[in-house]
């Protein structure tokens, strides 16, 4: 959508951004079969970075260009791509892994699981609606999860782990939800 392209420019602009891959990550993508990965709204590229470094190729997607050129690594093994996930078209069981942080679009739920090759792995986490504590209105109502909801969006996956946790990002929704999931 336009509106997140001109505001998430921005913020790259004028904000610093974490350049460490989520824990997430590091507990469970070694876990997932290598080949092709997939980093959902991939921002600055922390976890693509990381995917890399374990050996996978990877397709990196945002909107904001500003993101994508201040990757957080040279960009070997990785395709970064500008587009707008609302209209965003995936391949079907393509990916070997599929990542989304801290990043919630509706629409991609099913299309994420259809995208997952068998034995593919999802690594999703992101915020909760919650105590209403969120960061100065950077995090609008319909980017915010449902208690359960990630669960039941991916019923249809083997779900390795699912957990409601603290975020523990200061300026953020005060919980996340986290889920690890593979394709049968
Ligand atoms: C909170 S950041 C998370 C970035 C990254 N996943 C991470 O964990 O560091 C959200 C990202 O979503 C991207 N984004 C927002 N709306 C988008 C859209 N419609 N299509 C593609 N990317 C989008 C933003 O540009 C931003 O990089």
């Amino acid at each position: 959508m336009q509106r997140d392209r001109i505001e998430w420019n921005q913020k790259y602009r004028r904000e610093a951004f974490d350049h460490r891959p989520a824990t997430i990550l590091k507990t469970h993508a070694q876990n997932a079969p290598m080949g092709r990965a997939l980093d959902v709204a991939c921002g600055n590229g922390r976890n693509a970075c990381y995917l890399a470094g374990l050996g996978f190729a990877v397709d990196a997607v945002d909107i904001a260009l500003e993101g994508l050129g201040r990757f957080v690594c040279p960009p070997d093994g990785i395709q970064r791509i500008c587009a707008d996930l609302d209209h965003f078209i995936l391949p079907r069981r393509w990916y070997s892994l599929i990542v989304n942080i801290n990043y919630l679009n509706r629409r991609l739920l099913p299309v994420l699981q259809a995208g997952l090759a068998p034995g593919g792995m999802l690594i999703f986490e992101s915020y909760l609606k919650g105590d209403g504590r969120t960061s100065s209105g950077a995090h609008r109502a319909e980017h915010l999860l449902a208690p359960g909801e990630l669960h039941q969006a991916f019923k249809g996956l083997k779900i390795l782990d699912y957990r409601e946790i603290p975020s523990l990002q200061p300026k953020a929704p005060a919980m996340k939800a986290a889920l690890v999931a593979v394709r049968p």
